[in-house]
C-alpha cells in the first residue's frame, strides 16, 4: 500500500512539478523537525502552506510594495531573502530564488528562523485570518509520518 502511494505520489509529482502533496509536505517538515517548534503542529504549517501558495514551490508574488513573495510559505523579499531587485535585510541569508526551487533546507531554515521571532507564526498575515484559533488537525488526515 505505501509503496503504491509513494508511486502515486511519485508520478503526480513530476507531472506538476512545481506543487509538493500534502502529506509529503508534512514528512519533510517532521524530518526538519519543524513539528512543535515554537508551540506550533504539523497542522499549522500545511494550513499556512496553503493559504500562501496552495502547494506550489515555485509560486512568486509581486507585493504592492515592489518586494516579493517566494515559495510554498510565500517568504518576503525585503526582510528575509536577498532577490537582487530591490533592498532586502536578508535575514535569512539566503537567495529568494532558492526558496522557490525544491531545494527544500534553505526555506525550511528561514521558516524556522521566521516563526521563532516575536511575532511567530503571526509573521504570516494568512495563517492569522485564516489558520490562527481554528481547528487544524484535519490538515493531517491520512498522513503517515514514517
Ligand atoms: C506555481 O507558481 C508558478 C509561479 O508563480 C506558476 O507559474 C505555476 O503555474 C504555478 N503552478 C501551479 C500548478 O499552479
Amino acid at each position: 500500500m505505501w509503496v503504491l502511494l509513494s508511486l502515486v505520489t511519485c508520478l503526480l509529482a513530476t507531472s506538476k512539478a512545481s506543487l509538493i502533496g500534502r502529506c509529503e509536505l508534512a514528512k519533510v517538515l517532521h524530518q526538519a523537525e519543524l513539528d512543535g517548534l515554537e508551540g506550533y503542529s504539523l497542522s499549522d504549517w500545511l494550513c499556512l502552506a496553503f493559504v500562501e501558495s496552495n502547494f506550489n514551490i515555485s509560486k512568486v508574488n509581486e507585493n504592492v510594495d515592489g518586494s516579493f513573495d517566494y515559495g510554498i510559505f510565500q517568504i518576503n523579499s525585503h526582510y528575509w531573502c536577498n532577490d537582487y531587485k530591490s533592498h532586502s535585510e536578508n535575514l535569512c541569508h539566503v537567495d529568494c530564488q532558492g526558496l522557490a526551487k525544491p531545494s527544500i533546507s534553505a526555506f525550511l531554515n528561514c521558516a524556522k528562523m521566521i516563526v521563532s521571532g516575536s511575532e511567530g507564526m503571526k509573521s504570516w498575515v494568512a495563517w492569522r485570518l485564516y489558520c490562527s484559533d481554528r481547528p487544524l488537525s484535519y490538515w493531517m488526515t491520512g498522513c503517515h509520518l514514517e
